[in-house]
């Protein structure tokens, strides 16, 4: 089974991509390296991965001879997309439609999409409820969620906030950056404290994948939330949760977040076919606390 990994040098793609190596899968990932190479040296030497310095604005190159496509690659977050729309729309938008294009029946593509869709819709979320996409962010992940099902051999994974260590760290993460206000510079300002949000952890996520192309006959055509239902929680609930391991200071501030997404999700559809995540917030809290403590010289990672 040939395997590719687009995106595969990224937060995901990297844990991801380990895990699919440790199963003994051949796997060729593929990415333009906009944050470094640093994140997949740990990778390289591995006779199982080919490495593709590729850009998807250009299509993938030999794409019909993959049998399972895991698409991570994009603009992800809310602030990259808001300081970068124009590449958000290219790579979000307009690369996931060529490959979409490109893609033929017998192939399975796995889409990496986002819990991001329901928006401010507050009360539980299941994969019926009307999305409610409030950032440019959002808006690019659902266009391509819907333009990747006007084929039927596609699943959209749409994912919790993730939290955890990779090798290319994200720092615009909620938990990841929580973590590392409390533990460097000791106090964390809430914004919309009451806002809730909901998380996986990268390993969990990362298994989701594995779950969903082991799963693929009976998820085809689909879009899943890809979470647990224990793991929905407000900022201010992370915050106490970071301050029973570390001591410092919540200042709740009176302006309002620029940032609006408040919901709980369900993730009832998933957990029935068996997937549930593993790894708590607080396992990840201990994790960063010890992975932020080690590194003196942190800033290194200090990449969104
Ligand atoms: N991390 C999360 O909390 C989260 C939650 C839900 C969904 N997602 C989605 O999962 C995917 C992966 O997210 P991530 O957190 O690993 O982000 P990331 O930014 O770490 O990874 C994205 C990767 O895509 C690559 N890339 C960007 N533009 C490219 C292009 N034009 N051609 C080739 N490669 C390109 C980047 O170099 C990077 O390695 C994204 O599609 C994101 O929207 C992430």
């Amino acid at each position: 089974m040939r395997i590719l990994v687009t995106g595969g040098a990224g937060y995901k793609g990297t844990v991801l991509t380990r895990k699919l190596l440790e199963q003994g899968y051949d796997v060729t990932l593929l990415d333009n390296f906009m944050y470094g190479y640093e994140p997949v040296m740990h990778l390289a030497s591995n006779r199982k991965l080919a490495i593709m310095k590729h850009d998807i604005r250009n299509g993938i190159p030999d794409i019909g001879s993959y049998d399972v496509i895991f698409h991570l690659a994009g603009i992800s977050g809310f602030p990259a997309c808001a300081s970068n729309p124009h590449s958000a729309q290219l790579i979000n938008v307009e690369a996931t439609r060529q490959i979409a294009k490109d893609l033929s029946p017998g192939q399975m593509l796995i889409n990496a999409s986002t819990t991001s869709l329901y928006g401010k819709s507050g009360m539980p979320c299941d994969e019926d409820t009307a999305v409610d996409p409030v950032s440019n962010y959002a808006q690019t992940k659902l266009a391509a969620e819907r333009i990747l099902h006007e084929k039927d051999n596609v699943v959209s994974l749409r994912f919790a906030t993730v939290f955890g260590f990779s090798t290319r760290m994200r720092m615009d993460l909620m938990i990841n950056d929580f973590v590392y206000k409390a533990v460097k510079e000791r106090v964390i300002v809430l914004f919309d404290s009451f806002a809730k949000r909901t998380f996986i952890h990268v390993e969990d996520a990362a298994d989701c994948y594995i779950f969903t192309m082991n799963n693929f006959d009976r998820m085809r055509g689909g879009v899943f939330n890809a979470g647990g239902n224990s793991m929905n929680f407000s900022k201010e609930e992370i915050a106490e949760k970071i301050r029973r391991q570390v001591d410092f200071s919540i200042v709740n501030s009176e302006v309002k977040d620029k940032d609006l997404r408040h919901f709980i999700v369900n993730f009832n559809k998933i957990e029935k076919l068996g997937y549930v995540p593993s790894r708590t917030v607080e396992y990840g809290i201990e994790e960063l606390i010890r992975i932020y403590g080690f590194y003196e010289y942190y800033s290194h990672y200090r990449t969104i």
